[in-house]
């Protein structure tokens, strides 16, 4: 049995993860958000009380990490991403997850990746691959929503100077910067709602398996 392959990369809080989900309930894959896993090396790096530029401690947590350990509320949180963000940059901590990667997405029958480098180096073969982009400042906005239901304390403003920070970061860095691969489709959600952005993927999912 074949494994059927989705990436979805783009930029922070661009939607990634909602389609992804939705995407894999849809055609029976398994779903992985691959900023949770960045995001949880760099939660335990803080919990011990390391900067998350700390390379040696960022790539010793990196190779211990536990997925099956994660808890996406407490990673959700706005500070990890910043920091995920950092130790993400590190070449050696992204080598250390590329295998755990690589193994989800090919195991049948497949699965939908989110995350930046999906499309360009994680899995460079998959089926469909997708760029959603949307305007920083929609991007801000759904991201100040998701927070605020969540009960956490957080304004838009900052809110959008982090979202700007981490693209800036994530776009820049050398190893595997977030850069849409150039077979990815292009899916920009800045007016579309959640029901017409899924409706736009199973679309460009649609075409690229009909030929
Ligand atoms: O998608 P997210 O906001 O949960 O990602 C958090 C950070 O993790 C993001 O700023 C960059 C990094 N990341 C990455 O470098 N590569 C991925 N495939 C996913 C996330």
């Amino acid at each position: 049995m074949t494994a059927l392959i989705i990436a979805i990369d783009g930029p922070a809080a661009s939607g990634k993860g909602t389609l992804g989900k939705q995407l894999a309930a849809r055609y029976g894959l398994r779903h992985l958000d691959t900023g949770l896993i960045y995001r949880a090396v760099a939660k335990a790096l803080l919990d011990a009380g390391h900067k998350p530029d700390d390379k040696p401690r960022a790539i010793a947590a990196a190779k211990q990490l536990d997925p099956a350990q994660f808890n996406e509320t407490a990673l959700k949180q706005l500070a990890i991403g910043e920091a995920a963000s950092i130790v993400s940059a590190i070449a050696e901590v992204r080598t250390a997850l590329l295998d755990f990667q690589r193994n989800f997405a090919a195991t049948p029958p497949g699965a939908v990746l989110d995350g930046r480098d999906i499309g360009t180096v994680i899995a460079p073969d998959a089926d469909v691959k997708i760029f959603v982009v949307a305007s920083p400042k929609a991007r801000a906005y759904r991201r100040f929503l998701e927070l605020k239901e969540r009960g956490d304390s957080v304004n838009e403003t900052e809110i959008l100077a982090d979202i700007l920070k981490r693209d800036e970061r994530d776009r820049s860095r050398t190893a595997a910067p977030l850069v849409r691969a150039p077979d990815a489709h292009l899916l920009d959600t800045t007016h579309l709602d959640i029901d017409a952005a899924v409706r736009a993927a199973i679309a460009i999912v649609e075409a690229v398996r009909a030929g």
